[in-house]
């Protein structure tokens, strides 16, 4: 199948990125195809805290509600331990938030409501308006992401499609002008958009020097239930532990 630019954008990937751009531009009244290889819930450890002011870009395009309904707890600072001596480091005043220079989005709030957070189980939002202090929260990667590709697959000039983007479409100039998909075929647009995350296939395809470089390593826990330190913190420990019985990798 071939339909030349049935769309105006194309955006690869539907992670943290993919449907925030996607929801913007529909809401601009753009024709948007957004081809993820994976729309089922990902169970990974990628990104569990937003800072006060990803929450305010959250407000800002209109998708605040991505937050609501995935037992998310608000975050009032950071808890640092080092060598046995803690501190609380503490959000600042609601003020701050004016100095972080993200601007609204055009056309993201279309009913009105769409930068406003309802309470729900776990976050109260009287609570969060009565605070001097701005706010983050924290939660589960993949519920946060099912509800930002909720928010834009309501979105009447989104078009989902599941596969895996393979390759771009060029002229003989080397202008893209759309994807290609595994089983599927080609999709045109007039400009198409990579949101395919760190280890983006086409961005190296793009430009040499978008090499991505591993530094580290990381390892996920999840501590169900766990009693911390400080609740409702970052915790950041860097005290030494001593491993028993760890065999060297
Ligand atoms: C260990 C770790 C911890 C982190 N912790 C935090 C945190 O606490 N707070 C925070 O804000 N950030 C955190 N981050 C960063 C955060 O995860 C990223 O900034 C964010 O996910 C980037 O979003 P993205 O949309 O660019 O990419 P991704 O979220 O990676 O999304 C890319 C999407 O593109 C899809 N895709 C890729 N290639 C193709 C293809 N060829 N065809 C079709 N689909 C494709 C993928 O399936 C995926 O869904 C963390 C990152 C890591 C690695
Ligand atoms: C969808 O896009 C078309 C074409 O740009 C536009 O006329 C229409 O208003 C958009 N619809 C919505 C619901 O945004
Ligand atoms: C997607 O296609 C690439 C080849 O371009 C392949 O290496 C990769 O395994 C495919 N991924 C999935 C999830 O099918």
């Amino acid at each position: 199948m071939s339909v030349y630019e049935q769309y105006d954008y194309i955006v690869i990937g539907a992670g943290v990125i993919g449907p925030c751009v996607a929801t913007a531009l529909a809401r601009q009244g753009k024709r948007v195809l957004i081809a993820e290889r994976e729309w089922t819930k990902p169970n990974r450890i990628v990104g569990e805290l937003m800072q006060p002011a990803g929450l305010k870009a959250l407000r800002q395009l209109g998708m605040i509600k991505a937050i609501s309904n995935i037992e998310a707890v608000h975050v009032d600072g950071y808890y640092l331990s080092y060598h046995g001596e803690a501190i609380d480091i503490p959000y600042p005043d609601k003020s701050f938030l004016k100095r972080i220079d993200t601007t609204p989005v055009p056309g993201a709030i279309q009913r009105g409501d769409e930068d406003k957070l309802v309470s729900d189980s776990t976050l109260d939002i009287q609570e969060w308006d009565a605070s001097p202090t701005t706010k983050g929260v924290a939660f589960h990667h993949g519920e946060f992401l099912m509800n930002l590709r909720a928010i834009c697959l309501a979105e009447k000039n989104v078009t989902k499609l599941e596969g895996n983007v393979t390759g771009l479409v060029k002229d003989e100039f080397g202008k893209v002008l759309g994807i290609k998909v595994a089983n599927k075929g080609e999709y045109k647009a007039k400009i198409t958009i990579n949101c395919d995350g760190i280890f983006s296939k086409f961005r190296k395809e793009l430009g040499d020097d978008y090499v991505t470089k591993v530094g580290s390593y990381f390892i996920g826990l999840d501590l169900v239930d766990a009693n911390l330190p400080s609740p409702n913190h970052g915790h950041v420990i860097l005290d030494p532990i001593k491993f028993q019985n760890v065999k060297k990798l």
